[in-house]
C-alpha cells in the first residue's frame, strides 16, 4: 500500500462510447485495485468540464517570467500585473501543483484532425509558463520522477510504414512535449488503440481484426503498466 496519487485526464469528446475514455478507466481501476485505499485519484474530464484557453494577458505574464529565467510558483504570481494576468494565473497555478503532485499522469486522447483533442490542448497550455517545470536553483525537470501514461486512440491507423504513418501529429507531438518538460524517455509510456472506425468506415471494413487486436494490445499494455506503476 502506498499513498501515490494518479492525476487522470480524458479529453474525448464523447461521453459514451469513448475508446480513449473506457481504456484509461481500465488502468485506472487496475492502478487503485494495487495502490490500495490510500491512492489518491484524481479525475479531469478536459472535454466536459474543459480548461479554459489561455490568453493575451497569460502571453504577458509568460513573456515578463521569461525574462527572468526560471523562477519558483510565487515569483511568478508576484510578477502578474492586473487582474487579467491574476486572473491568468489563479487558473494555471492549481494545475500545475496538481501536475507537480501527481506519481502518474494518465492521459487519454483521441486523434482529431492528426493531432490531440482541443481539450487536452488547452490543459497542456495552461501548465505549461517558460521554465515551469525546471527547478530555479539546479535547472533540474521537477517532473523526473512523473510517470506519464499516454492512451492515444485513432479511427485509422497509423503505424510505421503504412500509408498514413506520416499524418500521426498526435503520438510524435506528446512526444516532443514531455521530452521538452523533461519527463524520461522511460518513464513516458504511450499505448495505441488503432482503427476504432473500421466497422464505420467502409474504406476500413476490411481492417476491422485488425481493430480487434489493436485494442486488445492496447488492454493488455495498460494492464501490465497499472501492475508497475
Ligand atoms: C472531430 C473528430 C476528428 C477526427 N479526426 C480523426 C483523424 O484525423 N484521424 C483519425 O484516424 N480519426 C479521427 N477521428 C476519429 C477518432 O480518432 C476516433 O473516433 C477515436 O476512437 C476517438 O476517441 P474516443 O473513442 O476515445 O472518443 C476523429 C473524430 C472526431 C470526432
Amino acid at each position: 500500500m502506498t499513498s501515490a496519487t494518479l492525476l487522470h485526464l480524458d479529453s474525448s469528446i464523447s461521453p459514451s462510447g469513448s475508446v480513449s475514455r473506457a481504456l484509461t478507466a481500465r488502468f485506472a481501476d487496475a492502478w487503485r485495485a494495487r495502490h490500495g485505499a490510500a491512492a489518491r485519484h484524481r479525475h479531469r474530464d478536459l472535454a466536459a468540464d474543459p480548461v479554459p484557453a489561455v490568453g493575451a494577458p497569460f502571453d504577458a505574464l509568460g513573456r515578463r517570467t521569461e525574462r527572468r529565467g526560471t523562477l519558483p510558483l510565487d515569483d511568478i504570481g508576484r510578477l502578474a500585473e492586473g487582474p487579467d494576468e491574476a486572473r491568468e494565473w489563479a487558473l494555471s497555478r492549481p494545475l500545475i501543483e496538481e501536475l507537480r503532485a501527481a506519481d502518474v499522469l494518465l492521459i487519454g486522447s483521441p486523434m482529431y484532425n492528426y493531432t490531440v483533442s482541443t481539450g487536452l490542448k488547452a490543459w497542456i497550455d495552461r501548465v505549461t509558463l517558460p521554465g515551469v517545470h525546471h527547478d530555479p536553483e539546479s535547472g533540474e525537470p521537477l517532473l523526473r520522477e512523473t510517470r506519464v501514461v499516454v492512451v492515444a486512440v485513432r479511427g485509422g491507423g497509423y503505424a510505421p510504414d503504412t500509408p498514413r504513418a506520416h499524418c500521426d501529429f498526435q503520438v510524435p507531438y506528446l512526444r516532443a512535449y514531455f521530452d521538452r518538460i523533461g519527463i524520461a524517455a522511460e518513464h513516458l509510456h504511450v499505448v495505441t488503440a488503432e482503427l476504432t472506425r473500421a466497422a464505420d468506415v467502409p474504406a476500413l471494413n476490411a481492417l476491422q481484426p485488425l481493430a480487434v487486436e489493436s485494442l486488445a494490445a492496447a488492454g493488455a499494455a495498460l494492464d501490465d503498466l497499472a501492475a508497475a506503476l
